[in-house]
């Protein structure tokens, strides 16, 4: 049987976490994934031991997988990646974007640093990301393009206006990259995960009373696994998603679908 992935070269950027025996992040499961179904798989991330570590357990179970440092918010490393995967692999079909920074100030508490992080990280990065891979996509004759978003970018609150604004923006970029690289059968589409179990939330589920709220204030009642996440990434970037493009895929467990709770 023929996998879904069969000859694809995918760049996982910010997927580092994909070790076995580790809490892997949603890029991580996804790279496997994509691994089992016939795909070879770069990924590019900041932590390179994580990386290292998880791309080294790939090829020991026999797949072809790459690691490469990669800080998005730089073009030469965006170039480096990219070649990595055509020189190793010979084209680049899939990018899945996922790099990510937490950032918890309010407008008037943050740190400029940090809001200028927040963006950097998430909205050059989508912006140089998709500069770099179009040529190669193009010359393959087309791909698709998965940026991992949030929720955040539906809701406001009274923390992380940086982190929701630049979530915001992603789904807009995608919009407008999807109307660029349409004609390039280059398909572009968000996914917008809700509250889930990853090396990214660990620090909010030490607390305890903070997880607990999160629970009631989904519908579905619980935290999504990086495995539900993933299925939504994949499918994207597969071409069984061959003509959606522009879209958002809301993976919230219908979070941002309820005012919340009532008076009583
Ligand atoms: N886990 C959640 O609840 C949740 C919900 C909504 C959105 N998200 C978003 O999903 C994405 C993936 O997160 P995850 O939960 O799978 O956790 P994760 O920690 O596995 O993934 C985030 C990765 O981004 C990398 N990164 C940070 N800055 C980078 C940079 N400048 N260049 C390259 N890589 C960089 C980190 O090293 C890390 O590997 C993040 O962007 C996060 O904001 C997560």
């Amino acid at each position: 049987m023929i996998g879904r992935f069969e000859g694809k070269v995918a760049l996982v950027a910010g997927g580092a976490h994909a070790a076995k025996g580790d809490l892997m992040g949603f890029g991580g499961v996804a790279a496997w994934e994509i691994l089992k179904g016939g795909g070879k798989v770069v990924i590019g991330d900041l932590d390179d031991a994580a990386g290292e570590k998880s791309a080294q357990q790939m090829r020991d179970d026999g797949f072809q997988a790459h690691y490469v440092h990669l800080d998005v918010t730089d073009e030469s490393q965006w170039a480096g990646a990219v070649s990595k995967a055509t020189s190793e692999f010979g084209s680049l079909n899939i990018l899945i974007d996922l790099a990510g920074t937490i950032d918890r100030g309010s407008i008037e508490g943050v740190e400029v640093d940090s809001w200028k992080l927040t963006m950097d990280v998430t909205n050059m990065g989508m912006f140089l990301g998709v500069r770099a891979v179009a040529p190669p996509m193009r010359e393959a004759g087309g791909g698709s393009i998965v940026l991992i978003s949030s929720m955040a970018a539906k809701l406001a609150s009274d923390y992380a206006a940086g982190y929701a604004t630049s979530r915001a923006g992603m789904t807009h970029f995608a919009r407008a990259a999807a109307v660029q690289l349409g004609a390039d059968n280059i398909r572009v589409n968000t996914v917008l995960p809700g509250w889930t179990v990853t090396p990214f939330t660990q620090s909010v589920l030490e607390d305890a009373a903070g997880t607990e709220w999160r629970n009631r204030r989904v519908p579905l009642g619980r935290w999504a696994t990086a495995a539900e996440i993933a299925n939504g990434i994949l499918f994207l970037a597969s071409d069984d998603a061959s003509y959606v493009t522009g879209s958002e895929l809301l993976m919230d467990g219908g979070t941002t679908a309820w005012w919340g709770p009532g008076p009583d």
